[in-house]
């Protein structure tokens, strides 16, 4: 006897009619039509069932803030964090953990099951590195939350911040963070960028760096991490975040740099609703997008997600927890509008992530852990149109939320009564 059974889904990959054996928290079976015994069956109605979203970029110490102590007047990136600087002082232990813990029960209702978030290191109390390992502890459970050591006030420009990310990471903080851009001097970013990849390949870590967030082009600190990640034979584990400025670079020097990139096997975290706020703000018209060149980047074989970065904090007053409201804009600000690129935008808040935190047991296949989202969709692109509601939510073969289907009572004369945003199933490709 099956734990569970998914009957009648479609995948992301386009397979329909799937049903999905769930034994012992694992997936045991992805088979065409398969009927068996099993404690719960659920009829996914040729719905989508995808694995969980993930997050690869988020800072849920300072999630669920907005406001305190004031609101970001120029909505820029470096009033965000002067203002999270002013509001540092008054944290507490409890209400870190009281406003990550609720942002998880969010993020579990939108079917993100993992997050990579930044802790800022730059409080020689560590104040929310303890509060964040104790809710990564106690999410466990249901999300697996990955912590990022991150100098947020800069690694070399304050005194004290690189013993400050060695505490932290000694207490069990998973990867190396940093804000080259942020340094004092273009030397002293690059300077920062070789001392935190030689820690992380002297403690076997992976790297995770706020890099290049900002419209001017000349800020190239990504040519550092790929140079330091090639010299270090830390392929595969380096992430680079935002690359903002590549938006703005020239085209001749942007080719060569994505094959360095390429030759790294950097990863790439764009941040489209956070990109599109912050960036071009001290432009006039035409103003820039700010995100980096998504569709380049994975055309040249680079690993590319979309992370949410900010929720309700002082650098953003918007979101939800809900990864397809990411996809949807990285989709726009992209134009990735054909049908592969709208597949790609799916993947850059699924499995791309997944494969960007080393995530081990992600994906619907048997052997894989038993955690998926059952979406009212037909596909990946229908899904990021309608922000699509998650019908049910599994980890571990547990159910752990559920949504009703959005589905309209209308009054009107002579039309049916109920509606939903399902479109017509789409023509062949
Ligand atoms: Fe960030």
């Amino acid at each position: 006897m099956l734990d569970l059974l998914i009957t009648n889904a479609t995948l992301p990959d386009g397979r329909r009619h799937i049903s999905v054996a769930v034994q012992d928290g694992r997936i045991a079976e992805v088979t065409e039509g398969l009927r068996a015994p099993a404690h719960e069956t659920v009829d996914a109605g040729g719905l989508l069932l995808s694995p969980p979203f993930v997050d690869a970029h988020f800072h849920l110490d300072s999630a669920l803030t907005y406001g305190q102590p004031r609101v970001n007047a120029s909505g820029t990136l470096l009033e965000g964090i002067a203002l999270w600087g002013e509001l540092k002082p008054t944290l507490t232990h409890e209400a870190i953990v009281e406003r990550a813990l609720a942002y998880c029960d969010w993020a579990v209702a939108r079917g993100l099951l993992a997050i990579r978030s930044h802790v800022d290191t730059s409080d020689p109390r560590l104040l929310p590195v303890h509060a964040l390992l104790d809710v990564k502890q106690r999410v466990a459970p249901y999300l697996d939350l990955q912590l990022v050591a991150f100098p947020q006030d800069g690694l070399l420009r304050r005194p004290g911040a690189l013993e400050n990310l060695q505490r932290a990471l000694a207490l069990g903080v998973d990867v190396v963070g940093g804000i080259p851009h942020f340094e004092r001097t273009y030397a002293e970013g690059s300077e920062s960028v070789r001392i935190l990849c030689a820690l992380a390949a002297e403690q076997g870590k992976r790297v995770d760096l706020h890099c290049d967030e900002s419209d001017d082009p000349q800020s190239r600190h990504v040519e550092t991490l790929a140079c330091e990640t090639q010299r270090l034979g830390l392929h595969g584990r380096v992430t680079g975040s935002h690359l903002t400025s590549m938006h703005s670079m020239d085209n001749d020097y942007a080719s060569k740099l994505m094959a360095l990139m390429a030759e790294a096997q950097l990863g790439v975290v764009a941040n489209p609703l956070i990109n599109v706020t912050l960036q071009g703000r001290h432009d006039t018209y035409p103003r820039r997008r700010g995100m980096t060149r998504v569709p380049e980047l994975l055309a040249a074989g680079l690993t590319v997600a979309f992370g949410h970065d900010c929720v309700l904090d002082p650098w953003y007053a918007g979101g939800s927890a809900d990864m397809l409201e990411a996809a949807h804009m990285g989709l726009h600000l992209a134009q990735m509008t054909s049908a592969q690129a709208m597949r790609q935008c799916f993947e850059a808040v699924t499995t791309h992530p997944a494969a960007l935190l080393g995530l081990q047991g992600y994906g619907l296949a048997p052997g894989c852990h038993a955690d998926f989202v059952l979406l009212h969709a037909r596909d990946p692109a229908e899904a990021i149109r309608l922000r699509a509601t998650r019908l049910g939510v599994w980890r571990r073969g547990r159910r752990v939320a559920s949504s009703p289907a959005p589905v309209a009572q209308l009054a009107l004369p002579g039309r049916p009564g109920q509606v939903s945003l399902l479109a017509p199933p789409r023509p062949p490709e």
